[in-house]
């Protein structure tokens, strides 16, 4: 375990109770990213652990909000399993827990890190707040694990931050106690506001060349990455090459996940071996969160499984293809700013196609408006945590 003492918290050594945020991915290090200044802000003493379930991804969020973790069980290995990734991220944070006896762990949505986190804080006796709480499909192995993992953080905290309406219904109903569910919006909102910036110049190499290269162009965004759909993933890669052979006025970018797993079945489909126009076609590596935001900002549409860009893609006015069987985030999708394709080829092919003929359609799905937060969402978790740590007695 690498430590990084009192960086980026000039309240460390206080004797205040303290809070820390425990996360591992990418996802989560954007979400947490604003809380942790929030906090801050407060003033509360607010740690970082990092479980690194992933590296390079979680890395690059880091340093775009300059977060510098206290402590870094750096766990992540190449095709992790589940069981043993759950095991090592346990024991991993045990010796964190036991040192650092934080007033409250903060975690984040749906994660392996998430459970394993709040799994052990429970352990420790440590009260747990869950920020993004409450989503849910109804469907256990969809999306998997991540449904299961949502539901049994729920089961073990103590306050539970709904990004919307529709998800602290869901927890009522579960029997969560209301006086402990709060609804603040998706703190993803707060993160894309602080990065998306008009005239942005892109860092990743070659990027800016290549977006000069398409002008003109209906750029397509699309990323894809979810466990369920590792055997369907191909067909949605070639409902995306088919767009670009029929619409020679479009692009498509694909920031490839690292999973292994994830590029072996984009690089069969869209790599440099398969058939098609490579110059209207760039498969990249993750970018930068700022990169990544502004490229969103920049482009036509958006195909994808991820979680994070369905609450992001709206707020840009950017019509969503949800490449998935079901989603937890039914907002948009009411609303119409999204179309829950399945994530098969047979389901794309044709959301994308009238996406690019119906010019109607596309104006109506830009203009349906953000359903997940008004930026404002990291500033009401850390009112309702600092009125609880700073309460006297
Ligand atoms: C994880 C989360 C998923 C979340 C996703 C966001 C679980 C079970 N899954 O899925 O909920 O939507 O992150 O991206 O918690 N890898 C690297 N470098 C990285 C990241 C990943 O090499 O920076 C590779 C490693 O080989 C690793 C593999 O990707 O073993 C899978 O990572 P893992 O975190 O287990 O699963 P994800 O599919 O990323
Ligand atoms: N993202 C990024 N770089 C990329 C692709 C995505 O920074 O190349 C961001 C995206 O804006 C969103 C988050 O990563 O905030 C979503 O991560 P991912 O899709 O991996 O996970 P999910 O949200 O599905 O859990």
């Amino acid at each position: 375990m690498k430590t990084f003492p009192g960086a980026e918290n000039p309240l460390h050594n206080s004797a205040a109770p303290h809070v820390l945020a425990v996360f591992g991915t990418r996802p989560e290090a954007v979400k947490l990213a604003p809380v942790v200044a929030a906090l801050r802000a407060v003033p509360l003493v607010t740690d970082v652990a990092v479980t690194a379930q992933h590296r390079e991804m979680l890395d690059q969020v880091l340093r775009v909000f300059g977060l510098a973790p206290r402590y870094d069980l750096d766990l992540m290995r190449s095709r992790q399993e589940l069981p043993d990734l759950t095991a090592r991220i346990l024991r991993g944070l045990q010796p964190v827990l036991r040192s650092a006896r934080p007033g409250i762990v903060l975690v984040q949505g749906d994660t392996t890190t998430a459970f394993a986190a709040a799994l052990a804080a429970f352990y420790h006796k440590i009260p747990i707040a869950h920020v993004e709480a409450g989503l849910r499909t109804g469907e256990k192995y969809s999306p998997w694990p991540e449904e299961a993992n949502r539901r049994l953080v729920t089961v073990l905290a103590d306050w539970h931050f709904a990004p919307t309406e529709q998800a602290a219904a869901n927890l009522r109903r579960e029997g969560v106690p209301p006086e402990r569910v709060h609804v603040t919006g998706n703190t993803v909102i707060d993160a894309l506001l602080a990065v998306v910036q008009p005239g942005y110049i892109f860092q990743a190499a070659g990027l800016e060349e290549w977006l000069a290269a398409q002008t003109g162009r209906r750029l397509l965004l699309a990323t894809l990455h979810r466990r369920e759909n590792w055997e369907t993933m191909g067909g949605v890669c070639r409902a995306l090459r088919t767009a670009l052979a029929e619409f020679p006025d479009t692009a498509l970018i694909l920031p490839m996940h690292k999973n292994p797993v994830v590029r072996a079945a984009l690089a069969e489909t869209l790599g440099p071996a398969a058939e098609g126009p490579e110059e209207r076609l760039l498969l990249c590596e993750p970018l930068d969160y700022a990169d990544f935001a502004n490229l969103m900002a920049r482009v036509y549409l958006i195909v994808t499984d991820s979680g994070g860009v369905q609450e992001e893609a709206p707020s840009l006015g950017k019509p969503l293809i949800v490449a998935r069987e079901t989603t937890e985030r039914p907002e948009i999708v009411a609303r119409g700013g999204a179309v829950l394709a399945g994530a098969t080829e047979e389901g794309v092919w044709p959301a994308i196609r009238r996406l690019l003929t119906d010019e109607a359609l596309y104006a109506r799905m830009s203009a349906a408006g953000n359903p997940y937060g008004d930026g404002q969402a990291a500033g009401r978790i850390a009112a309702v945590l600092g009125r609880e740590l700073l309460k006297p007695g």
